[in-house]
């Protein structure tokens, strides 16, 4: 065994020397104070106080110092790590201090600030119109119905005293519902439910009594393309009052109220003859011309007439209340049935059923909340 290294002078380990110490310190505290972030330091960190750094490696020339050199080469290392130390410490700290800081300005919720908002959406004008002649009906004591949509042919023909044969059967009007023996149809009108309604059962079984006034709004279907101004899908307003001694001025009056309360004051019905199975006798309804009065001849809404077609009406055809099990020779009735759809785009210039059927809440939005 050799013994230690007497002769071994530890002035010439150059890592160990002050003035390389001294340098490896300064050249620490540089970088430690150059570091401009976080990450700098880590990088500083490792660079000077890793375990490759000069400090480190000065740190592991001692052990093969001789004994009498230890103490002061591991105190002069010592002191400088602790510098080192020190001063990545308190870098720490102050970046950290730093950071914070701009994380609290930069994530800093303004709760004054007005939010993005959301779009209020916009009833549909067809809805607001129905809710609107509903409250009509309402005020004048009438009951407001509904029938389903998916209806039988007996009610949207047969109780409507439509021959076996009537063109409005035919494929190209109805959409019949398969099988076709199904016996159902898309019903084509809301006139099924003025039988429905009096053929209605209260809970006990028996038919309510009469008399009855009742108003049914509804979507009904026929065979149409959609285009500018025709639609597969539409909706009526369906009167019906069945009482003793109605007459045509019970009907008249009934539709003048409509339109002035609908359309303005003063607003006059004429009836023109026409045919329905299912009023006798039967008549057309126009409504006078709201923006000319038929007093301009190139007028766009009415195309000069003077008077604008609303829908169709008359007095209960005898074989309807008696196919709904009423005494025709004690009671009578009158009927009427208009489209809503034409009325909105009469009425609202809307001049392109699509804006209508298409549901864009842009187009509602324009009506408000009030047509
Ligand atoms: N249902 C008929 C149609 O859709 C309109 C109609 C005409 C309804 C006369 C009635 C009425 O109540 O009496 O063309």
């Amino acid at each position: 065994m050799s013994g230690p290294n007497t002769s071994y002078d530890p002035v010439e380990v150059g890592a160990l020397t002050p003035e390389s110490i001294d340098a490896a310190v300064s050249d620490a505290l540089a970088a430690i104070a150059a570091a401009a972030a976080l990450d700098e330091l880590k990088a500083a960190r490792l660079a000077h106080a890793g375990e490759k750094s000069p400090l480190a490696l000065a740190n592991r020339e001692i052990g093969a110092l001789p004994p009498s050199a230890k103490a002061e080469a591991g105190k002069r290392v010592g002191q400088a790590r602790g510098r080192v130390g020190g001063a990545l410490k308190e870098r720490q700290a102050q970046l950290e201090a730093e950071r914070d800081e701009r994380i609290l300005l930069e994530e800093t919720i303004d709760v004054t600030v007005a939010g993005p908002g959301r779009a209020i959406g916009a009833r549909h004008p067809l809805s607001l119109t129905i809710e609107r002649i509903q409250d009509v009906f309402v005020a004048m004591g009438w009951e407001i119905a509904e029938g389903p949509e998916v209806e039988a042919e007996w009610f949207n023909f047969d109780a409507l005293n439509f021959a076996p044969d009537h063109p409005a059967r035919e494929m190209h009007d109805t959409f019949f519902v398969d099988p076709p023996d199904s016996g159902l149809v898309l019903r084509t009108h809301t006139s099924p439910v003025q039988a429905r309604a009096l053929l209605q059962l209260d809970t006990s079984g028996l038919r309510k009594e009469l008399p009855i006034y009742v108003a049914v709004p509804g979507r009904v279907y026929r065979t149409d393309e959609l285009d500018a101004t025709h639609t597969p899908v539409f909706h009526q307003i369906e009167g019906l009052a069945v009482d003793k001694g109605l007459t045509m001025a019970h009907l008249k009056g009934t539709l003048d109220h409509l339109a002035r309360t609908h359309f303005g004051a003063d607003l006059r019905t004429r009836l023109r003859p026409a045919f329905f199975p299912f009023t006798e006798p039967s008549a057309e309804m126009d409504f006078e011309c709201w923006v000319c009065h038929g007093e301009d001849p190139s007028c766009r809404t009415c195309g000069g007439t003077g008077w604008i077609e609303w829908g169709g009406c008359g007095m209960v055809n005898r074989n309807v209340l008696v196919a709904c099990g009423v005494d025709p020779d004690v009671y009578t009735g009158f009927a009427f049935g208009m489209g809503i759809d034409r009325s909105i785009m009469l009425r609202n210039g809307v001049s392109d059923m699509h804006d209508i059927v298409e549901g864009d809440a842009r187009f509602s939005a324009a009506f408000g909340m009030e047509v």
